[in-house]
């Protein structure tokens, strides 16, 4: 693939202004001047196609089905972009004084009890930056508060089932616990005896994912909150699949003490592309003291940052938190209200039931083949890859070919050759069977043809690159002398 510098042609320009190095030397003392940088030098069309070029290159959901489980890619309404895109945010600089932002300050404030009151929390924080950044500030203010009652020292593990997401256990051990792993059972759900067996007085707390990453809605939740709550431990909810049960049932009720959302999947901001994203933390009255200043409080009619909170972990990111991700889902919110949000949800299980339906002739699904799932299901190409060495991998890269984004591969890590299909609430009935016959006919050419399955994707311009390589020794430089 041809870079910029390889389109370069010596003397071509894509604008007329005389740049006068001389004149502009003048002024730069000789220890600063530089022997000259190679820019590439090409006409103004050139550039304008270069650039389109790759921008077409780019994979959104905007062009096409994006049905990466976990990541919960669906589409984003233009109005929030728009909302977002306002000048009176977007201009809006992040020092300015409480009494010259208050409208910013105003949906903070409106948008975190809206969170609060969707998932069961008096109290929600909003300054966290990621989901993996909110597990990290939960499991701060549990510190915090085992450190207060004269537990901290004692209390040092943490129960994480082995379905989860890899950032909780990862969130554990920065904060400086020890991360025990709970067997799933046969059904896909936390093995109750081994959560009961490991359940002891060195428990601070159990992270749990609901519905857990297998899709699946751990039934025994409230069982598990009790003897958590019993022992003298909490219970953390990883908030990322609240888009399976929004309007339905409330974690706080449930018995989450603490819990993260990731507004950048269920309320509305793109997940892919590395962020920006938002990790709002709810938690229990108790917790409130707890959470990071400076808190946002209504007082005689205005809304000001509270800081003069002894008991606070502190500020766990700069200034108010990413404020765009959090325009967008006040918007996605308001447009929505109390029944839409329902109807997303409902969706959202609806979509990933037909789709599942549909595919369970051709693949295997492990956990639900004949079971209801929620807002997504994983799939096993285990079969296929003993009987006819075809891989999840390969499937994924066959779908590339089709102009479809593969769902997320290998992961949970409990179910061989997995592939992790998220549909999303947005997609239509058209789609769904245009995926399901999509897999279908992977499956067959894996049968017939598995040479060509082996190579895909031959309609990109790299096939197969060597992701590890690229991820730890990436070449960011081209020589050009
Ligand atoms: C179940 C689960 N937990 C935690 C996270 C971490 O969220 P983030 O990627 O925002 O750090 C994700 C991300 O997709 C997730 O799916």
């Amino acid at each position: 693939m041809e870079t910029i510098f390889d389109k370069s042609r010596h003397g071509r320009s894509a604008h007329n202004l005389d740049p006068t190095p001389d004149f502009e030397q003048e002024w730069i003392p000789e220890n600063m001047r530089g022997s000259g940088i190679l820019l590439p030098e090409v006409d103004e069309l050139t550039l304008v196609r270069h650039y389109t070029g790759l921008s077409k290159l780019n994979f959104s959901v905007d062009a096409n089905f994006y049905p990466l489980g976990s990541c919960t890619m669906k589409y984003n309404p233009k109005i929030n972009e728009q909302a977002a895109s306002l000048e009176g945010f977007s201009s809006l600089h992040p020092l300015l004084e409480p009494d010259l932002s208050q409208g910013i300050l105003q949906l903070m404030h409106e948008l975190a009890r809206m969170l609060g009151e969707i998932a069961g929390f008096p109290a929600v924080t909003l300054q966290p930056a990621a989901g993996a950044h909110g597990e990290l500030t939960g499991l701060m203010i549990a510190s915090a508060w085992f450190e207060k009652n004269g537990e901290r020292d004692s209390r040092n593990e943490i129960l994480i089932p082995d379905s989860a997401h890899g950032t909780n256990p990862a969130s554990a051990s920065l904060c400086g616990y020890t991360a025990k792993e709970i067997k799933s059972d046969s059904r896909g759900l936390v093995d109750i005896n081994d959560f009961r067996k490991k359940l002891t007085g060195n428990t601070a707390l159990m992270m749990i994912t609901n519905p857990n990453t297998l899709g699946l809605f751990e039934e025994q939740i409230q069982d598990i909150a009790d003897e958590l709550h019993n022992n003298g431990s909490l219970l953390y909810m990883d908030g990322a699949n609240l888009n399976a049960i929004m309007g339905i049932a409330r974690p706080g009720d449930f018995g989450a003490d603490i819990m993260h959302f990731n507004l950048h999947k269920t309320f509305s901001t793109p997940h892919g592309g590395g962020g920006p994203g938002s990790g709002p933390v709810g938690v229990t009255e108790e917790l409130e003291p707890f959470i990071p200043f400076p808190v946002i409080k209504e007082q005689n009619g205005a809304f000001v940052l509270d800081s003069d909170r002894p008991d606070s972990i502190g500020r766990v990111r700069s200034f108010y938190g990413n404020t765009a991700v959090m325009v967008r889902a006040y918007v996605y919110l308001k447009t929505l209200g109390g029944e839409g949000f329902r109807r997303v949800s409902e969706n959202a299980v609806l979509n990933a039931n037909y789709l599942r339906a549909r595919m369970k002739e051709d693949f295997d699904i492990p956990f639900s083949t004949d079971r209801m799932c929620m807002h997504e299901f994983v799939v096993s190409a285990e079969n296929l890859k003993k009987k006819h060495g075809i891989t999840a991998l390969d499937i994924a890269k066959g779908l590339i070919d089709r102009g479809i984004h593969p769902p997320t591969v290998y992961f949970p890590l409990i179910i061989p050759e997995a592939l992790m299909i998220e549909p999303t609430e947005t997609e239509s009935i058209e789609a769904l069977d245009r995926f399901a016959e999509t897999m279908k006919e992977i499956a067959e050419q894996g049968i017939k043809d598995p040479d060509s399955l082996r190579n895909a994707p031959h309609s990109t311009h790299v096939s197969r690159p060597d992701e590890v390589a690229a991820a730890r020794d990436p070449v960011l430089r081209q020589d050009i002398s």
